[in-house]
């Protein structure tokens, strides 16, 4: 089955996503109060946030354009889904703030190259990703909260 193998890569990729979050923010943090060199691994913490929200994205797109039973369910009965909290988390608020995460990822990432100096650097990864960083935070379906917790992580089988 396609959906429980996508569905649990989708659950597991986004632990990529945030520890090359984390790892960016406390590295562009400590590059601005130090005020020191852009390094090879900055670099690489960005390219590996870019590289994993990337793919997350991509399973987060064929996750609902093909697999999701809930957005297949939703389609066929759009305005019943926008008054089911649940439905409509899945349907609208995910995905647009992910989406908007991604921008922010990908703007962020030509801000960082094109910065004249390492500060400057440091700085827009802190604003670009920081912010990035939080959308994603809020918007996964973390265990206890929001219309449809799911679990820290998931397997196929
Ligand atoms: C950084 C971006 C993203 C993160 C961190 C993320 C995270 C997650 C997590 C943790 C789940 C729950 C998985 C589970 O049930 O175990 C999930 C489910 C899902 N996500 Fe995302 N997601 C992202 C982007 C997207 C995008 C852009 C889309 C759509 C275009 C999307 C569509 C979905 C769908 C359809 C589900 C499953 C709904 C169902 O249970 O059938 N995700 N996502």
């Amino acid at each position: 089955m396609m959906y429980p193998l996508f569905l649990s890569l989708h659950s597991i990729t986004r632990w990529a996503v945030i520890v090359f979050g984390v790892l960016v923010i406390a590295q562009a943090v400590l590059g601005m109060s130090s005020r020191r060199d852009w390094r090879t691994l900055d670099q690489r913490g960005v390219d590996g946030l870019f590289w994993s929200v990337n793919i997350q994205i991509v399973l987060g797109l064929i996750l609902y354009v093909f697999l999701s039973p809930i957005i297949q369910d939703a389609l066929s009965d759009f305005r019943g889904a926008m008054r089911d909290s649940r439905v409509r988390f899945w349907l609208i608020e995910h995905m647009t703030m992910m989406i908007i995460a991604l921008g922010l990822v990908h703007i962020g990432a030509a801000r960082v190259r094109r910065a004249a100096d390492a500060v400057a650097k440091h700085r827009a990864a802190l604003i670009f990703f920081g912010i990035a960083l939080l959308l994603i935070l809020i918007s996964i379906p973390w265990p206890g909260t929001g219309a449809d917790p799911r679990p820290l992580y998931r397997l196929p089988w």
